[in-house]
């Protein structure tokens, strides 16, 4: 069946709804099929799979959580590091064998993994009964893929140079926060980095259709947007009108959602009118993700990071003085080739003067066609394997510390939902973004409360409603 092109759609109808909801050819021409999506990686995928949730939907298929019981098994992939490669593949497996017993099952890809071209080679020559490869350009199409789906492998993948697409549909997952696309790739080309090749340069939405979006999230009742982006901070640079991410917080803010979070800031971008922004408004949350890679000066150059030790340190102070209770989390590789025991006790040196409130870490992983790929490394992968203990350890400690910080004290906590572990219990984060585990409270689910914290752990507090009288 040949489709209307929905990128042809997007241009024509601007409110409208697109096609899909409109042409009952297509709409719900798989009802009663179910499909199984599965995603890895970061919240720009998490949010990416609210569109593809919401296409497959659309086309008639319910989820399921089994991949046994699908008709369609979809994978929004990652390709950060290596070993995201191979989850995929590994999984993959899975649904090849699944696809021997049930010949009509359609296998699609998407996601980052689907724009590296030697991703599609290996697909092409190992794994021909995959039916759909999608890029992260044109998940729209998706619709159209799987309505033509021959059971052969169609691969469709656009180059680096995306559109910026306005009125795109999402089935979300909450109704109670949601995220918000401020921009699309990234142009700082950190020299160990896959994402400028796969998600390609850096491309901001206009202003007004941000801001629109927020004021449809809060009149449909959301009380949390998180504006997402993979530098949140370079906002606007690439649109030439005096953007900026300041600018676009502060409007933000003042349309009065009650909270606001962003992700992920780069150092090199933090202006200190976005700190003035950050501690004006009450509804911008105290929480900064400060991704800080490593802590000699030395490897942050090779890095391309643009920033010096002290240059991160000087902006952390600022923060910490400017808004009070502001938490930090961070980003750090260990490993990066060539990284001396020098370099490493930099790194611990930060760790100890930042105190951060939690800190995902990670050992260095080449990707293909990235310049640090191509760097000789003298460093053996055990030496890599100790610096991330020891490095895990110092983060915990200090985790631990900020969470006990909280102990006896009462806190706003929005409450998200029930508990998946114990159903007597609800869960919910602080402003701070750090996650409560609620006894009691299913009242309360979607409302901002205070909760007074009983016991403070490495990664999450436990607390009780306050009842105000
Ligand atoms: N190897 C290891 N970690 C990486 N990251 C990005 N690229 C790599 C890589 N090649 C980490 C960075 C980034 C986070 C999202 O993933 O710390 O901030
Ligand atoms: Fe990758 Fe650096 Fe861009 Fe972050 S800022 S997405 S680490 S290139």
């Amino acid at each position: 069946m040949n489709l209307p092109d929905l990128n042809e759609a997007r241009k024509r109808t601007d409110k409208e709804v697109l096609y899909l909801e409109n042409d009952n050819n297509i709409k719900n021409m798989f009802d009663g099929k179910k499909y199984f999506l599965k995603t890895y990686g970061c919240q720009m995928n998490v949010h990416d799979s609210e569109e593809i949730r919401k296409y497959l939907e659309l086309l008639g298929f319910n989820e399921t959580e089994v991949l046994e019981e699908s008709d369609i098994v979809v994978l929004n992939t990652c390709a950060i590091r290596e070993n995201a490669h191979d989850k995929v593949f590994g999984y993959l497996g899975r649904c090849k064998h699944l696809k021997k017993e049930k010949p009509e099952l359609i296998i699609a890809i998407g996601g980052c993994m689907s724009q590296e071209e030697n991703v599609v080679n290996e697909i092409k020559s190992k794994h021909p009964y995959v039916d759909i490869v999608f890029g992260t350009h044109n998940i729209n199409e998706l619709p159209k893929l799987i309505v033509n789906a021959k059971g052969s492998l169609d691969i469709e993948v656009y180059s680096n140079e995306g559109n910026v697409f306005e009125n795109v549909l999402y089935s979300r997952d909450s109704k109670i926060k949601a995220w918000v696309n401020i921009m699309y790739g990234c142009d700082k080309f950190c020299t160990y980095c896959i994402v400028p090749y796969t998600r390609g340069k850096q491309r901001s939405r206009k202003i007004d259709k941000i801001l629109e979006e927020v004021v449809e999230l809060k009149n449909a009742g959301y009380k949390e947007i998180t504006l997402l982006g993979q530098n949140v901070n370079a906002y606007g640079k690439d649109l030439n009108d005096n953007s900026s991410f300041s600018k676009l917080l502060e409007e933000t803010a003042k349309i009065g959602i009650e909270r606001i979070r962003f992700v992920t800031s780069h150092p090199w971008d933090f202006t200190d009118e976005m700190i003035e922004v950050i501690a004006k408004y009450d509804n911008i949350m105290p929480y900064i993700h400060l991704p800080l890679q490593s802590g000699s000066s030395k490897i942050l150059k090779l890095m391309g990071r643009r920033y010096t030790k002290q240059d991160y340190l000087d902006l952390y102070n600022k923060i910490k003085n400017k808004v009070p209770n502001c938490a930090i989390t961070t980003d750090i590789i260990v490993g990066f080739p060539n990284e001396t025991e020098e370099d490493f006790n930099e790194t611990l040196d930060v760790v100890n003067a930042c105190k951060y409130d939690g800190a995902y870490t990670f050992i260095y992983s080449p990707r293909e066609g990235t310049p640090a790929s191509k760097i000789k490394d003298s460093v053996d992968l055990k030496t890599k394997e100790e610096r991330l203990y020891k490095l895990n350890e110092l983060v915990n400690k200090y985790s631990l510390e900020a969470n006990k910080n909280y102990e006896g004290k009462n806190v706003k906590v929005l409450v998200e939902g029930i508990n998946e572990k114990d159903s007597n219990k609800t869960f919910g984060y602080t402003e701070t973004m750090k996650l409560v585990n609620i006894s009691g409270g299913k009242d309360y689910i979607g409302q901002i409360v205070d909760v007074k914290i009983t016991d403070a752990k490495s990664f999450s507090l436990d607390g009780e409603i306050v009842e105000l009288r």
